[in-house]
């Protein structure tokens, strides 16, 4: 273990132990970003030789540059994300919470492995939809997240990976690379944690990647200060675009943030709203991929011949 490592497992196992023992939140400022290097490098004129090592230069860089980097803060979890739900998790959280535990049981990928992006301390994950596949794997930079979904789901073997998927557009590439055979559960990151201009690329990357993946997503789509009207029954393939929704679920003009996030993932997609602190909304898709039936798709040759 890297004495950095050291370092945040000793914070997490203190800021456990601070939770743990804590009625009363404190205010925490969300803060902390992740060093983004520069991918690119340009050769200039060479030789090949100097060419190929500045090649997988690169390439060993951005190896390195999608490895998770621990952080006890981030502007989507974090301490201050954990001491919310602490304090809103069985209260404003519930609704939004069972929700997505209902979306997860519907959900019913033939693998054995799961990843999991972004699951925090698993606060809207359900254990009866876990312990469903053999191996449940996690990228999450949150030593503290990951202290703590242990604990909450004791008897799922979590194993931590460093893929850091969100480090660029190659992110869904990435995935299938290092999981050919495992569904990919996004958990509320794609709206929070990705930077928005990757989602251009991400769209396409998730259509052509993970095509042959099982994959799952439920994000943020859009979040105010003020209510929406209720989101759970409406259908979003009814809306053309955010805008459409969001026009739809305020009747009033307030100002509203759009996630880019809408229409993500394609088939099987619902809404419901969180109302994640007492004066923030948030509304949440969720959708899914289903690969193509391999007996669904064309006849075999052989039939086509008869
Ligand atoms: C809003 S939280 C997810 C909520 C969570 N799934 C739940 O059930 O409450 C977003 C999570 O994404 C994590 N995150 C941030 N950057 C990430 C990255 N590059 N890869 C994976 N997870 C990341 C954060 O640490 C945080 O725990």
């Amino acid at each position: 273990m890297s004495s950095a490592q050291r370092v945040s497992e000793q914070a997490s196992a203190t800021a456990v132990e601070v939770l743990e023992n804590s009625a009363c939140p404190q205010k925490i400022a969300p803060s902390g970003s992740y060093a983004r290097g520069d991918a690119e490098a340009d050769p200039g004129p060479g030789l090949l030789v100097i060419e190929e090592e500045l090649d997988s230069r690169v390439q060993a860089e951005g190896r390195l540059q999608r490895l998770l980097r621990p952080h006890l803060n981030d502007p989507s979890g974090g301490l201050g994300y954990h001491l919310r739900a602490l304090r809103f998790r069985h209260s404003l959280w519930a609704p939004y919470i069972a929700t997505v535990q209902r979306w997860l049981h519907d959900w019913r990928p033939p693998t054995d492995t799961l990843v999991v992006v972004g699951p925090s301390a698993g606060y809207a994950l359900d254990a009866a939809f876990l312990a469903r596949f053999r191996s449940v794997r996690a990228l999450e930079p949150d030593p503290l997240a990951r202290t703590l979904l242990r604990r909450r789901f004791a008897q799922i073997a979590w194993h931590f990976d460093r893929l850091d998927c969100l480090h660029d557009g190659g992110g869904p590439g990435a995935l299938a690379a290092a999981y050919p055979q495992a569904a990919i559960l996004f958990a509320n990151v794609l709206g929070q944690a990705l930077d928005p201009a990757l989602l251009p690329a991400w769209r396409g990357a998730l259509a052509d990647a993970l095509r042959l993946h099982h994959w799952a997503s439920w994000h943020d789509v859009l979040s105010a200060g003020t209510a929406p009207l209720p989101a759970d029954d409406l259908d979003p393939a009814a809306f053309r675009d955010a805008t459409a929704l969001a026009r739809a679920l305020w009747r009033t003009a307030v100002e509203v943030s759009d996630h880019d996030t809408f229409a993500l993932a394609p088939q099987g997609r619902a809404l419901a709203s969180w109302r994640i602190a007492p004066a923030q909304w948030q509304v949440v898709e969720w959708g899914m991929h289903r690969p193509a039936d391999a007996h669904s798709a064309a006849p075999p040759a052989a039939q086509v011949r008869q």
